[in-house]
């Protein structure tokens, strides 16, 4: 089969090469999957550079985030069969045509999905979710500033609170982004670059403020001028680069709650909640109420994933940037 190999250290992702290598040999709890589609990531980047937290022994083939269907099933696993639409993630694995994965970290597609829009489903969506619902206890009637709201995590953050009743203000890096962000369901837009935007929330929310900030970029500091009374703050990630150091009178004066998200880490600190959250998802998306949002273009071939990472970089996407690994896969 086709597949991203990684041998050594990439200084760039543009040095990426696609190598024909043997087909993964499913373990007994593992299915193996025809990829029909990639998510791609910002970390996939850093992984190939070996400057990600994880660094997996050579050679490995890059890509966290797929949907495909099952073409073999797991011994263990009597939940899916032989062509179940499945989508799922794994540390490694899903730049290439197919993927053995643990059946656990896959999930049936919603009927009301594709390939496309399950591939980049299983990170963002859970996150923003367990963000909005178990850490800042999301109500109907808040106001909820989301930031970088055109990106993979915001864009799922913008749809959910949405669909819980909120009244949504996307906060973005340039106008061109309003369009999707409206699309989406946002109320309002501002564009986080220009020096006033959180005077602009206060305007939008009547001058009290948000209630609830979703920060996947770092901007606790500059967002504290414009939350609400009793608000809460989700620290989500860290796209500008920056780790804040923010003053504790700030969090006081106005009676903020400020918290964090670490989706992956549910796992090993609360797995109950998984299925509480993905349930809950599987609901809103079998309505409509969610629906993953795939960039485009769509790109197709692996040797596509390089241009998908450097869109990225550049800030240039919006939604899941999605790659198609081949029209007619290689046979078993
Ligand atoms: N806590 C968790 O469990 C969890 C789970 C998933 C992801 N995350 C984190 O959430 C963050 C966003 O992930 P994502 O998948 O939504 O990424 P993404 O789709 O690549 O979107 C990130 C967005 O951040 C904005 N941004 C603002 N300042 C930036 C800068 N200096 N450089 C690059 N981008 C900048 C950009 O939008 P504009 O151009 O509009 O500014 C960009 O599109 C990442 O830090 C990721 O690690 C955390």
């Amino acid at each position: 089969m086709r597949a991203i190999v990684i041998k050594s250290w990439l200084k760039d992702p543009s040095d990426m090469e696609v190598k024909d290598i043997p087909v993964p040999t499913p373990k007994e709890n593992e299915l193996l999957v025809r990829v029909d589609s990639a998510g791609a990531n910002f970390f996939d980047i850093l992984m190939v550079q070996g400057k990600y937290q994880i660094k997996p022994p050579f050679p490995f083939t890059p890509g966290a985030e797929f949907a495909g269907t099952v073409v073999r099933p797991s011994r263990t696993d009597t939940r899916f069969k032989v062509g179940d639409r499945v989508f799922g993630s794994n540390v490694t694995g899903a730049y290439a045509e197919y993927i053995a994965v643990p059946s656990i970290q896959c999930f049936h597609i919603p009927s009301t999905l594709g390939f496309e829009q399950a591939a980049g489903m299983y990170i963002t969506y859970p996150t923003s979710y367990a963000a909005l619902v178990l850490r800042a206890q999301i109500k109907h009637g808040d106001h909820v500033l989301v930031h970088a709201a055109a990106g993979g995590v915001g864009i799922a953050a913008v749809q959910i609170a949405k669909a819980l009743g909120a009244t949504v203000i996307a906060a973005v890096g340039s106008e061109g982004k309003f369009d999707i962000c409206v699309g989406q369901g946002a109320d309002h837009c501002v564009n986080y670059r220009e020096p006033d935007w959180a005077d602009k929330v206060l305007e939008m929310t009547q001058g009290r403020g948000a209630d609830i900030v979703f920060d996947p970029v770092g901007l606790i500091e500059k967002s504290l001028k414009c939350i609400a009374w009793n608000g809460r703050i989700v620290v989500v990630g860290f796209a500008a680069g920056n780790i804040e150091k923010v003053a504790a009178n700030r969090i006081l004066l106005k009676n903020v709650a400020v918290t964090g998200v670490h989706w992956g880490a549910y796992v090993k600190n609360e797995p109950d909640k998984i299925m509480e959250v993905w349930n809950a998802l599987f609901g809103l998306a079998e309505e409509g109420r969610v629906k993953p949002v795939v960039y485009e273009p769509v790109l197709y071939g692996l040797d596509k994933v390089k241009d998908a990472l450097k869109a990225i970089a550049n800030r240039e996407t919006y939604g899941k940037v999605i790659v198609k690994p081949a029209e007619t896969p290689s046979k078993l």
